[in-house]
């Protein structure tokens, strides 16, 4: 059983299947470079929940999950680039090898804001996993240590990313026009 395609779809960018294989990538780099510790994975509410728990699945490194929530006014002319905590971790990163997983690195302002504010909390090491980048649209710049595809300056739902809270639950990533939605 598939889901119908919403309307407003141009064109399937990644299939569940490339998404699939470039997470196992992904997984296996990772797993190289925090061969012998382990790793807390660090999940943005609500679009990174997907791509984490299908990271986590490859991990062979031992992992640990917690979770935040942000508000982020960056779309908004009135006040570009001011992103804050809306829900907080549930536990202190002292100590520990974070990864900060991501469902899309847009302006950068969000993964900036956020790489700098648990950077103060004592972690042992701290870098950024992204599934999609979109360099072309970057104001600030921010290190991004492992990714999973470079997207052109398209808007794109599924895997995770909504439009209006929708089509997060699609299995693969494609480009919307939101003219042609209902
Ligand atoms: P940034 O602060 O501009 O990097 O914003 C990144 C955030 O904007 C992401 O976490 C998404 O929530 C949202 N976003 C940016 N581009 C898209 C897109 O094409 N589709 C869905 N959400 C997006
Ligand atoms: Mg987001």
């Amino acid at each position: 059983m598939s889901k119908p395609l919403p309307p407003g779809i141009e064109k399937v960018l990644f299939t569940e299947e490339q998404i699939r294989d470039r997470i196992r990538q992904v997984a296996a780099e990772i797993n190289a470079h925090y061969h012998g510790k382990s790793l807390k994975l660090i999940g943005v509410l609500k679009g990174s929940v997907f791509f984490l728990t299908a990271l986590a699945r490859e991990l062979e490194i031992p992992v640990k999950v917690d979770f935040l929530a942000i508000s982020s006014f960056s779309n908004q002319s009135s006040a570009p680039g001011l992103v804050r905590i809306a829900k907080d971790l549930d536990e202190t990163l002292e100590r520990e090898d974070v990864l900060l997983v991501e469902d899309i690195v847009d302006t950068g302002f969000t993964a900036r804001y956020l790489l700098q504010t648990l950077a103060g909390r004592g972690p042992n090491s701290i870098a950024i996993c992204t599934l999609l980048d979109r360099t072309s649209r970057r104001i600030v710049q921010v290190p991004i240590q492992f990714r999973c595809f470079e997207i052109p300056d398209r808007f794109v739902i599924g895997f995770g990313l909504d439009y209006r809270q929708l089509y997060r639950d699609l299995g693969f990533i494609a480009v919307l026009n939101p003219d042609r939605t209902m």
